[in-house]
């Protein structure tokens, strides 16, 4: 698995630096709210598996499963639920995990639904921020990086469902998709 990476862009350390001071920052904003925490799956479950350990709060944990309709390599904008919440969002401080956000589309909708179910306040987490692939107009409100326009692969997001299981974030060689 790992000959197919072209080059790690951030290190097993480095995420862990850096959930360190995300966390920090989110256990003095969420210690008197009781959140509760949305996953959205599957690529953000490793990083909120790993945030949460490093949250000092009462908190609950919910996970929502979402998909998009890619033509190809770029989203068409359709987003479809696939699997939904357990919880009641009324009245609710929602913070939304992901792994990364790219075109938008997939947390605008998750945003327009969480906030017409009545939620209290609804806030993003996001480990990647690929602003260049932005097609619409939403912003995560805490960012662990901001990555360049590349394939990425690792701790947690995909290629064709495989290589979630990095422990590291990488750029895939491009041999490897081309030939599909
Ligand atoms: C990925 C990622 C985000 C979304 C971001 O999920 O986890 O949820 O795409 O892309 P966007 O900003 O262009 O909408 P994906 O739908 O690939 O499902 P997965 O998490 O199961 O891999």
């Amino acid at each position: 698995m790992n000959n197919d990476i072209e080059r790690v862009l951030y290190s097993k350390e480095e995420l862990n630096r850096r959930m360190d001071e995300l966390a920090k920052q989110l256990t003095a904003e969420y210690k008197d709210q009781r959140p509760l925490i949305i996953s959205v799956m599957t690529g953000a479950v490793l990083f909120t598996v790993d945030m949460i350990k490093r949250m000092d709060i009462m908190a609950k944990l919910d996970f929502i499963d979402v998909s998009s309709y890619y033509g190809g390599t770029s989203s068409t904008g359709k987003v479809k639920l696939v699997q939904d919440l357990k919880s009641d969002v009324r009245d609710r401080s929602i913070l939304i995990m992901e792994d990364i956000v790219d075109t938008g589309h997939t947390l605008k909708y998750l945003i327009d639904l969480l906030k017409e179910r009545g939620a209290k306040s609804v806030k993003v987490c996001t480990l990647l921020d690929k602003p260049e692939g932005r097609q619409v107009e939403v912003k995560a409100d805490y960012v662990g990086f901001n990555v360049p326009n590349e394939f990425l692969v690792g701790y947690g997001l995909d290629y064709q469902g495989y290589y979630r299981n990095l422990p590291y974030v990488g750029i895939l060689k491009p041999a490897v998709y081309e030939k599909d």
